[in-house]
Formats: C-alpha cells, structure tokens, sequence
C-alpha cells in the first residue's frame, strides 16, 4: 500500500483524543493537539504519523500544501437527505413574518413519496458531494419523509445502499417525524405502527446499517411519553436514541433523552438551568466499544448536546444556548440539519463561524464540537481527530489557519478534502 505525506501544513488539528485531559471539562483544543508547521503521513486510509515537519518520516509519495491549515472533516451528526420537492416559498413566508410550524414536513413528504428510487438516489447523491466540497466526510442522515411502512423501509433501503458503498456513515429511522394526514386524530394508531411494523421493515430493509431510531418530541408532534414508547422499542431493537427535543418549546424531549441514554438530543433552543445541568450530568459517562471497528457501543455513554446554529437563523429562533451548555460541562455537537424546511444548508463552516460570531464559542470549541463533538453524537471513535489509527478524512482550508472560518464567514475557504485516506474535492 502506497503512504503519502502531506507537508506544507501551517496548523494541524489533530484533536488527538490521547492528547485530552480526562480531567478536564469538554472544551476546545489542549496543548499538542494543534501542531504548526506540522506534517502527516496517511497509509492505508489511516492517519499513520502526525508531527512537526522537520521530523516527518520518509513515504512513497508527497504532497505540498502551500503552507494551509488542516482540520479533521467536519461530523454532520445530524441531517435529513432523503427529500424531493422545494419549501422556499414557506422560507420566504417566515422570512416575511411567518412562524415555522411542522407541518411543512408534511409537504416534503407527499413530493418523496412521489419521487422515483432513481430521482431519490440522485439527489442524496448531489447533496452528499455538495457537503463533501465544504468539508463533511463522516455524514449521518435520516429517514422520516415516507411515514408509511413502505416508504420509510424504502428510505431505509436507498440509504443502506449508499452506506454500502461508503458514501454515508450513518443511518436514522424517524418514523416519528410528524403524524401524517391519514393518521390525524389517530396518533396513537401512529405511535403503534411506527413503534412495530414500520420499525420491523426499515430494520429489514436497512439490515445492519441501521444504528439508530430518533423520534421528534415537540408539542403538536409526539409527546413524550409517545416519544419514549418509540424510543424503547428502539432499544429492544437494539438501535441507540436520538431525539429532536426542545425546538419549540420546552417540551421534555431534553430531559427524555437524558433519562433514556440516548446518544444526542438536537436543537435544544429552549432550555432552562435544569435541561442544562441533566445534559452536563451525563457528560462524563463512559463509553464502550461498539460492533464494528470506529463504533462505540450505542447503549453507552453521554447525551451530547446537538445545536444546528443553520437551523436557529432559518426559523429566526432563540440561538440554543451553546454558551452556557459548555461553561455547565455538557458534551456539544454542531450539526447542519440540512432539510428543506429549517435548514436547507449542509454548510458546517457556516455552523461553525455562526456559532463562533453568534453562539459566542471560541474557534476551538466551535472546531471542536464540529468534528469530535460530532463524533460522540454518532458514537464513533474514528472519525472527528486526526489521531494516529484515526480515518483520514482531512479538510485542508485555503487559509493559514483556523480562525479564518469566523474571521472570513462566507468565503470559499475548502482547498481540498481526503476522505478514508482518498482525495474527494
Ligand atoms: O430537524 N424538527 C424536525 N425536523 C426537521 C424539520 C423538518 C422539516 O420542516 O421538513 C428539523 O428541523
């Protein structure tokens, strides 16, 4: 196998996890893990050796990079790629004064069903490269614009297909996205298909890709104690949690992912001090190892907290409270919750110069929770770090160093992209 060195690296950010003070609270970057002037070897799809650049050993091949940053790919923990159809005439609805209320989904989900395997596959496939060229190489997405047994295990299947392939990394079931119009009035018949057949078909279409079952916990949507009955029966399935919680209102969905384990709850734009402390609470659980090599078990660890800066400026929400989850302790992941209704950007560059410019994270934190903090989101330890043995999957800015992401928002600053050791963009 061919090793290839790269040089020419002014910051690298390898985020190392044995560079980390287990001590220490969830923050940025510790001395060490951010290396100037630095250089890497890649072998085999594997970061095989990180260091200064007067030290760097010899490989088959090299490449100069002109004196740019590198960072970890970005981890967008939390996505839904699986739509057809366009919702910008509701975005320019709120833009004019609308509020964003969930039955848009509702919208999407009569265009999917119309859409063809070919035309879905299409358009996974376009917006997948889309967040390759910004940066993203470990990507988790989402059923939940089928909401009946046939098209949520269609969704399934389309999305197993390209895990296949190794074009995405992780899969949701959200059959619990929204009730749809054939069940108003009738949510717990609902509750009941998605938490029976409609799981069984999707883990039989998805076979052992699926990882995970996410429910929306929202007033008007499934309350939690729908949401939990969901949620248990994706434990006995032996899927991990996540939970779209606390969006709207204060509607239990922080709490329940922290009662239940779950590995993420994402939105979180109303908190109170004790949504905040149970979510610090958990920070230091332990991890486990998982199935498969780069999985940490699913049934083990903290609830990370998931905020989706995008999302927060496309539905002119209150910004989640970022701040105050990392002076508490909390685990942090930023996400794109790229959709077409809240968030139609895969942009983590954008997520991460917002969260730095608006959230009031420092560059670290905000890299950080991009990258590593996603990672633990999916319960991944491969992925996020540039740490010897980790995936090369590496986002080369064309800037000197990192804090131009904030300094210059906005601006194309992807120079090129590695993903599993392989140039992508
Ligand atoms: O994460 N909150 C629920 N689901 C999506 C929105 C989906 C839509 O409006 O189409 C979200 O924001």
């Amino acid at each position: 196998m061919t090793t290839t060195l790269l040089t020419g690296i002014s910051e690298l950010w390898t985020l190392d996890p044995a560079l980390e003070d287990p001590q220490a609270l969830p923050a940025g970057a510790t001395e060490g893990q951010v290396i100037a002037d630095a250089a890497l070897v890649i072998d085999s799809g594997r970061i095989a050796w990180t260091g200064p650049a007067t030290e760097a050993p010899a490989a088959d091949d090299q490449v100069d990079l002109g004196g740019r940053a590198v960072l970890p790919g970005w981890v967008d923990s939390h996505t839904h790629l699986v739509f057809a159809g366009d919702r910008s005439g509701e975005f320019e609805a709120r833009m004019a004064g609308e509020s964003y209320a969930a039955g848009g989904i509702a919208v999407t989900t009569d265009a999917t069903r119309a859409a063809s395997d070919e035309e879905l596959l299409a358009l996974l496939r376009r917006r997948i490269a889309e967040a390759a060229r910004g940066g993203t190489t470990c990507l988790e997405t989402k059923t939940g614009y089928g909401l009946t047994v046939d098209e949520e295990a269609r969704a399934a299947r389309l999305l197993a297909q390209l895990h296949a392939a190794g074009e995405i990394d992780e899969i949701t079931y959200l059959g619990a996205h929204l009730v749809p119009a054939e069940y108003q009035g009738r949510a717990q018949e609902y509750v009941d298909l998605v938490a029976g057949p409609m799981l069984e078909a999707v883990r039989d279409a998805a076979g052992p890709a699926l990882r995970w079952i996410d429910v929306f916990c929202e007033d008007g949507v499934f309350d939690p104690e729908q949401s939990a009955r969901v949620l248990h029966a994706g434990i006995e399935a032996g899927l991990g949690l996540r939970v779209h919680g606390n969006q709207l209102g204060r509607t239990g969905g922080a709490q329940l992912a922290c009662e239940l384990g779950a590995a993420s709850v994402d939105h979180l734009n109303h908190l109170d001090p004790s949504d905040i402390d149970a979510l610090a609470g958990t920070a230091s659980l332990p991890v486990a190892p998982g199935a498969a090599p780069g999985q940490l078990s699913v049934q083990q660890g903290p609830t990370v907290a998931t905020v989706l800066p995008a999302c927060d400026l496309s539905t002119r929400a209150p910004l989640a409270p970022a701040r105050s989850l990392l002076d508490a302790g909390a685990q942090l992941a930023i996400a794109s919750n790229c959709n077409p209704g809240t968030s139609y950007t895969s942009s983590m560059a954008f997520c991460v110069a917002t969260a730095v410019l608006q959230m009031r994270l420092t560059l670290a934190e905000a890299v950080r929770a991009a990258t590593r903090g996603g990672a633990l989101a999916l319960r991944r330890d491969d992925v996020g770090h540039l740490g010897v043995g980790a995936r090369a999957d590496l986002h080369v800015l064309d800037a000197p160093a990192a804090i131009h992401l904030a300094y210059r928002p906005g601006m194309p600053l992807t120079h090129a992209v590695w993903r599993r050791g392989v140039r992508v963009c």
